[in-house]
């Protein structure tokens, strides 16, 4: 996937998303922006735009939704990174180590309230209807999130080992929940049919899932250079990711013990957890890993067989960079 197609949409997003993110106090504002100042891709609001434009639409009936859907991602990086107990993201501190962890609540909470002002004004000349359908897709993508926050957090506090189906569904709601609601809503914007809703949100949906697989292996096996963030935080949080479960699955003797003893361990040494993790990195799981990640992006080829164009076809490459990707 060549950035630059991301990134030309992105310039339009950013300054949209930006000139929302103003008012008193300044320091909720400040708290808001400032990982989006400091980078993040953009996949989101990415996918409204050309799943608006696969269906005729035009980026600024997409713009609205597509500015929304980031301000939503970057609430939930806020507070995932506060119940994570992450300290390092887009290469800087977060949000409440740098603002303290009230500001962090509440400038997760600005965004989240920003987004539904921002499409439920709107583009004024799209029908009030229309307006309805994408707060009702972006509140139900929401409670999603939260549901499978919730799962992900009682998992890592459990000390069951899940199946690979409870984590695909616990990632399904964390994750791929506000994929979905991307491309339907980008869908919507596009005023379109509600069979074209359906495929472009399972598009989504399936997409979504691959990303977070994908998101779970760099987080073990990663360079922290390249995705910016701490490699090994997942193992030493107890998260029941799939490299980690195929990992103790796998692993026996002496070194399943070294990664037990880091797992869900929050007083575990740096050099520990570095051991750990170097222990998991060579147990050859990433073809496993990225073969999941495969199945999934397969799934979401399939929902955009109906259709044609340059919109598809940065869509399709967009899959292709989510389970290749390394950052
Ligand atoms: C990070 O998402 C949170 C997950 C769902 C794994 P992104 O990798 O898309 O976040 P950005 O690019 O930093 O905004
Ligand atoms: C991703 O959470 C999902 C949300 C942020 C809602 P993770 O905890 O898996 O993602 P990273 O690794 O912190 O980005
Ligand atoms: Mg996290
Ligand atoms: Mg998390």
């Amino acid at each position: 996937m060549s950035f630059n197609s991301i990134s030309k949409t992105a310039k339009k997003v950013n300054s949209f998303l930006l000139s929302s993110l103003h008012g008193n106090p300044e320091e909720i504002y400040k708290a808001a922006s400032y990982l989006i100042e400091y980078g993040g891709k953009r996949l989101r609001p990415y996918m409204v735009i050309k799943s608006c434009e696969i269906l005729g639409g035009t980026i600024k009936q997409a713009l609205p939704s597509a500015a929304a859907i980031e301000m939503v991602h970057n609430f939930t990086l806020i507070h995932d990174d506060i119940m994570d107990n992450d300290e390092i993201r887009h290469g800087v501190s977060t949000t409440h180590k740098k603002f303290g962890i009230p500001v962090g609540i509440l400038a997760g909470d600005v965004l989240f309230s920003k987004a539904f002002e921002t499409i439920s004004h709107g583009d004024p000349k799209m029908p009030k209807d229309v307006r309805l359908a994408l707060v009702s897709n972006l509140a139900k993508a929401c409670t999603d999130v939260c549901e499978g926050q919730a799962l992900d957090i009682m998992m890592a506090k459990s000390q069951k080992i899940p199946t690979e189906e409870q984590y695909i569904m616990m990632i399904e709601k964390k994750t791929s929940a506000l994929f979905a609601a991307a491309c339907a809503m980008g869908a919507i914007s596009a005023n379109t049919k509600t069979r074209d809703v359906t495929n472009l949100s399972s598009f989504g949906k399936n997409l979504g899932v691959a990303f977070q697989i994908v998101d779970d292996l760099i987080g073990i096996i990663g360079d922290s250079k390249i995705t910016k963030k701490p490699v090994g935080n997942d193992l030493r949080e107890g998260k029941k990711s799939l490299p980690i479960l195929l990992a103790i699955n796998k692993v026996s003797g002496k070194k399943k013990e070294i990664i037990l003893n880091a797992f869900g361990n929050s007083a575990i040494s740096k050099k520990e957890l570095e051991n750990a993790v170097r222990i998991i990195s060579s147990m050859g799981i990433e073809t496993a890993v990225r073969k999941k990640a495969i199945q999934y992006s397969n799934a979401a080829k399939k929902s955009l067989s109906n259709y044609k164009g340059s919109a598809k076809n940065e869509l399709l490459s967009l899959l292709d960079f989510v389970v290749e990707r390394s950052q």
